[in-house]
């Protein structure tokens, strides 16, 4: 698929779209197949180049994965033999990471690339490791690999505190192990995200004794074994958030439906704060947009605040606001890319630690970016839909690895976009 994006703007966005499945909940609930002993069925997963990705490790890992209709995917494990993730794959994306629990605990032993760099800072693995150890297992770092064995796991209480808060993939990947640990465990500062609640109901219905989801505190009793089992993927509110923006940066109407409003409740409350009327459903909302968005302070941080996710489609909206906003990211500080870009298209922004102070101007200016990360890419997207012009965003395949087709949704609404 071609990696430019040309939009001409500025367009009034107006119309009805559907969010897909998540992203963020598809893939470790993906890894948890290497946990059961019989299939895995996950419907509404989301077509994405990172769920291909996770699916080419599960392969490599033993697990048949196919694509059932449009959007259900059937997993099973044919051979539990192998336990190598290798660095080529996993390097592409740290969510195949998720695979390390499971592994270790139902293989007794896995050999999983460290992920590496990545675009939005440092992304350390200590405090997956850290709780992996305390359950027992024997980890050692190998020419760039985590080398995990253990006989059979046991129960206790880990903390996952980490200096930015608490860690979603590592509470993932823990609770994906524990599950499988004789006795009991305990995991404090586990994350809240829906996500992993998602992932935690899906592991109840293959048998696990879990408690106390969506909580700081979860509880796991272990069991002997887990039984395959069928689950429908919760709606991407990162992506249902992508698209109310949208409507908002672009002065348009937009509802997105098939979403859980209840998972948006702090960015619907900003988006109102913005001047924007805001009306939530039973699986859907709708945004309406009164004229130029007033200017918020947003601070991205843990469930349920604002996620990290959309601050940089937060800084794209408040670029055009009427007055002066401060946007902070306590989760990944230095995930700033989509400054210097946002720039480039007229926008007024002084980056400084941890965040950045904007002066809204009326009228973004088409131009030549470079997106480079997924949701960078999609704060170009949305500054583009605004700006007076042509704007080109080059390396869209970003935006392929966590939006199914966000230029399609977008031209649905009127967007004048295009691949190139
Ligand atoms: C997940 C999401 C990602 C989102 C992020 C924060 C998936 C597949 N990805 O990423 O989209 O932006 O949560 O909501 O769900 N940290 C440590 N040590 C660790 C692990 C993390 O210090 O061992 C730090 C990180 O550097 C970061 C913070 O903790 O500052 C939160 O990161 P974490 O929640 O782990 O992000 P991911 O799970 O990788």
């Amino acid at each position: 698929m071609a990696h430019c994006l040309r939009i001409t703007g500025p367009t009034r966005l107006e119309g009805e779209v559907r969010a897909s499945g998540s992203k963020n909940a598809a893939l470790p609930m993906m890894a948890a197949v290497l946990l059961a002993e019989g299939p895995v069925v996950l419907a509404g997963a989301p077509q994405l180049a990172d769920v291909d990705r996770m699916a080419q490790v599960l392969r490599e890992l033993g697990v048949e994965v196919l694509w059932d209709e449009d959007d259900t995917l059937q997993m099973r494990v044919i051979d539990r033999r192998p336990v190598h993730a290798r660095y080529k794959l996993v390097r592409r994306m740290r969510a195949s990471f998720c695979v390390l629990g499971p592994l270790v605990a139902r293989r007794g032993e896995a050999v999983v690339s460290l992920p590496g760099g990545c675009a939005i800072g440092q992304r350390p693995v200590d405090l997956h490791l850290a709780g992996l150890r305390a359950l027992g297992a024997r980890i050692a770092l190998r020419h760039g690999y985590v080398v995990a064995r253990a006989d059979r796991l046991h129960g206790t209480t880990i903390d996952l505190a980490g200096p930015y808060g608490p860690t979603v993939t590592g509470t993932a990947n823990v609770l994906s192990a524990a599950v499988l640990a004789e006795g009991q465990t305990t995991i404090e500062h586990a994350a809240v995200e829906p996500e992993i609640v998602e992932l935690g109901n899906l592991l109840i219905a293959m048998g696990a004794k879990i408690e106390g989801l969506g909580t700081p505190t979860i509880r796991v009793d272990g069991v002997e074994q887990l039984a395959g089992a069928t689950c429908r993927v919760i709606p991407d509110r990162i992506e249902a958030a992508t698209l109310l923006l949208a409507g908002a940066i672009t002065g348009g109407q937009v509802r997105v439906g098939g979403i859980v409003p209840d998972h948006l409740t702090a960015i619907l409350d900003l988006l109102r704060q913005t001047g924007c009327r805001v009306d939530a459903g039973a699986d859907a909302v709708t945004v309406r947009a009164e004229g130029r968005p007033r200017a918020v302070d947003v601070t991205a941080e843990p469930y349920p605040s604002v996620p990290t996710d959309v601050q940089a489609q937060w800084m794209a909206l408040l670029s055009t606001a009427e007055g002066t906003s401060a946007v902070r990211d306590t989760v990944f500080p230095s995930r700033m890319a989509h400054v210097a870009e946002l720039v480039r298209l007229g926008a007024r922004i002084d980056q400084h630690d941890g965040g950045a102070v904007i002066r809204g101007i009326a009228r973004l200016s088409g131009a030549v970016v470079t997106a480079r990360d997924l949701r960078a890419s999609a704060a170009l997207v949305l500054a583009g839909l605004a700006a007076e012009g042509a704007t080109t965003v080059r390396a869209a395949r970003h935006l392929d690895r966590g939006y199914q087709r966000l230029d399609l949704k977008l031209a649905g609404l009127g967007a004048r976009i295009e691949r190139s």
